[in-house]
């Protein structure tokens, strides 16, 4: 990537900034002083204007997202998933997949479009397992129609879902569960529930194919992806 492109994806100024700070020698890539605007940046530190930015062609953060937040990558009234991050950071990173507004949990945002294309395809079947809490008592026979593949409404027939009843309380009429599906339709989780006449209090993603929540993150947090955990994204 230009190293003026990379600045500006960056948020450290205009073009136009960038390009004087270069003129005036306050440019270095490697330690070594850029002249050129042009010039590609490979890795490693860039300082412009005695400000340290790291060039990382994918970034890759995981987060646990609280409710109240939309997950988008801008937007006028709302705070959004990319208002959580609060380090200097790239303009084309954007999240993966989405969490409705009152739903917490695992959220994946990168800049690594294939990485994201792999994980959303519904060839790929990627795993997404939530924790449930809801109103009404869960039974066997959910279990049951959410193996077999649900008929929701005329737009939506789930595949097959893994539903594990976690709890009980039929006084309070509640129950939690853990419920792994295979595809991220609108709103499915909830409407899944719905169709057995079963409404979600509260909903939190825990797992995205091989990523998994970290439970040391506490709600609202933010952390990069390990090594392990971007070669587990990767090969799968
Ligand atoms: N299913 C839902 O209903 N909502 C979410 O946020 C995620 C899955």
């Amino acid at each position: 990537m230009r190293i003026d492109r990379f600045l500006s994806d960056m948020g450290a100024g205009t073009r136009t900034e960038i390009k004087k700070a270069i003129k005036a020698g306050r440019v270095s890539a490697g330690g070594v002083t850029v002249t050129d605007p042009g010039m590609h940046v490979a890795g490693g530190e860039v300082v412009f204007c005695g400000r340290t930015y790291l060039y990382e062609p994918f970034v890759y953060y995981m987060l646990n997202k609280p409710a109240g937040v939309v997950t988008a990558t801008e937007d006028r009234r709302q705070r959004t998933v990319l208002d959580l991050i609060e380090e200097p950071k790239r303009k084309d990173i954007f999240p993966v997949g989405r969490l409705d507004k009152d739903t917490e949990g695992l959220l994946l945002i990168t800049n690594d479009g294939d990485l994201a294309h792999n994980l959303l395809s519904p060839k790929k079947h990627a795993d997404k397992v939530y924790f449930v809490r809801l109103s009404g008592l869960v039974t066997g026979e959910d279990v049951t129609a959410f193996a077999a593949g649900l008929y929701v409404d005329e737009t939506l027939t789930a595949l097959p879902a893994e539903l594990v009843i976690l709890s009980t309380d039929a006084e309070k009429n509640t129950s939690e569960c853990e419920i792994t599906i295979r595809e991220g339709k609108f709103h499915q989780v909830k409407r899944m529930f719905a169709a057995v006449g079963k409404e979600v209090l509260y909903l939190k993603r825990l797992r995205m194919g091989p990523l998994t929540l970290d439970p040391a993150l506490p709600v609202g947090a933010w952390r990069r992806l390990t090594a392990e955990e971007i070669r587990a994204l990767t090969e799968q």
